[in-house]
């Protein structure tokens, strides 16, 4: 006689029960806090409330009560967030399916609500699992740059990231005081996870643990390789950009958009075509490349840091301060805000806005070199800016024009 999926007998793994389910919902306990913590700082990043250029995701109404000024430093800040949000978010994976796995009974227990306070527990944990398969998704797609789901990623993952850390959060009030108890108790208690007909093992428990930290441990050394350079970068596999060969010599390190997939029209970038328009206070200046490279340079250290989660190691840019430019269009000592358009006509952020306090710092220039030569067309030639500790879509690359002033 067949058995439906809601009578406890057709379950038959005697992996299941709530020791297990503990162990990895304690190790979710702490991912999933660290990943929704990463993704929230990720969209501070973009400094969203300094102007709508800068935010995908306007209507976020209170959602954005957490946001603060992004600062430049350290340098890394953001290298080492997102690197952290995309590596721990893709080796959870094995973590969340074999959670997934073995809860899935409570999903067809009947009756479907034997009070209210159930019901909402029931609910809570559609939402629970429903929201983290929405996320995780989400992610790998878009670190995949697989951009099939429906509306922008920005928007769905953002929204997805609340509704899901809510219900984990109840998940998390409920469960947690049983899950410690289950783990102090060596003997596994009387539970509906427990199947009253185990079919023979065919592995431990501890067996089955290992193999779901060797499957995060695998996916964890086929991803981590795209926060480094060299041979490293080579072991992410997984990483459709993060791994792929940079090409060598000064230019020589990875990129997110290529001068052709922006659409940037080689003649546009000649010494005569091209010319950078600065406007401020004062009014406007425009300044071919070879004027530029006549005013004061400096040179700063800095990584590329992608919101993919890849990035570079620091390199050497050189170029004019963004708080000179600043001063050029009548702000002497008080940087303002600045608004930076490219000439790139593909690609999510044309115009991005950048902070005063990431115009002040010394550091942040507009590059006309890197690591000693002429910027390559696929890094932004004929100039691009460099910013510590902003992501990579905010460094905008092909600059034609700057308007400083208080966005
Ligand atoms: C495999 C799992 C995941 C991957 C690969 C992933 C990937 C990403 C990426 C690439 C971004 C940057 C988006 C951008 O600025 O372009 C991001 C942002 C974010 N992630 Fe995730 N994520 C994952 C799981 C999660 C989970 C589980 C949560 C919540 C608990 C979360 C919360 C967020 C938030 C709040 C943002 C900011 C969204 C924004 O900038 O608009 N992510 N994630």
């Amino acid at each position: 006689m067949t058995r439906s999926p809601s009578s406890p007998g057709f379950w038959r793994s005697p992996l299941r029960g709530p020791r297990l389910t503990s162990v990895l919902g304690v190790v979710l306990l702490g991912g999933i806090t660290v990943l929704f913590v990463t993704g929230l700082v990720s969209y501070a990043a973009y400094n969203p409330n300094l102007s709508p250029v800068n935010d995908k995701t306007p209507d976020k109404g209170i959602l954005g009560f957490y946001l603060f000024s992004w600062p430049t430093d350290p340098h890394w800040l953001y290298r080492l967030n997102q690197g952290v949000h995309v590596t721990l978010g893709v080796t959870l994976i094995p973590v969340l399916l074999a959670k997934l796995w073995s809860v899935i009974p409570r999903l067809f227990a009947l009756p479907p609500a034997r009070s209210l306070a159930h019901a909402l527990e029931r609910i809570s944990l559609l939402l629970l699992v429903g929201g983290a398969l929405f996320e995780f998704v989400t992610g790998v797609l878009n670190i995949q740059l697989d951009y099939i789901f429906p509306g922008s990623f920005y928007t769905l993952h953002f929204y997805g990231a609340w509704v899901f850390f809510a219900a984990f959060i109840v998940h998390v009030v409920l469960k947690t005081p049983m899950a410690l108890r289950n783990l102090r108790h060596l003997r596994e208690e009387k539970d509906d996870l427990v199947s009253p007909r185990p079919d023979p093992p065919t592995v431990s428990r501890r067996g089955a643990l290992w193999f779901v930290g060797g499957g995060s441990l695998l996916l964890f050394a086929t991803t981590v390789g795209q926060s480094f350079d060299g041979l490293l970068r080579r072991t992410a596999l997984l990483a459709p950009h993060g791994g792929a060969d940079p090409g060598s010599g000064p230019n020589g390190f990875q990129i997110n958009k290529t001068a052709r997939y922006a659409g940037i029209d080689a003649a546009e970038t000649t010494e005569d075509a091209w010319h950078l328009v600065v406007t401020g206070r004062t009014g406007t200046v425009r300044l071919s490349r070879a004027q530029l490279a006549r005013l004061p340079l400096h040179s700063a250290a800095l990584p590329i840091a992608c919101v993919e989660g890849w990035s570079t190691s620091d390199q050497w840019w050189l170029g004019v301060r963004l708080r000179d430019l600043a001063a050029l269009v009548g702000y002497d000592d008080d940087p303002p805000d600045v608004l930076v358009e490219s000439l790139q006509r593909r690609g999510a952020f044309r115009r991005a806005a950048l902070r005063a306090n990431q115009v002040a710092d010394p550091r942040s220039l507009l590059a006309l070199y890197v690591n000693g030569e002429d910027l390559s067309p696929d890094h932004g030639f004929p100039a691009r800016i460099i910013v510590p500790a902003a992501p990579g879509v905010l460094n905008t690359k092909w600059v034609a024009r700057m308007t400083f002033g208080d966005l």
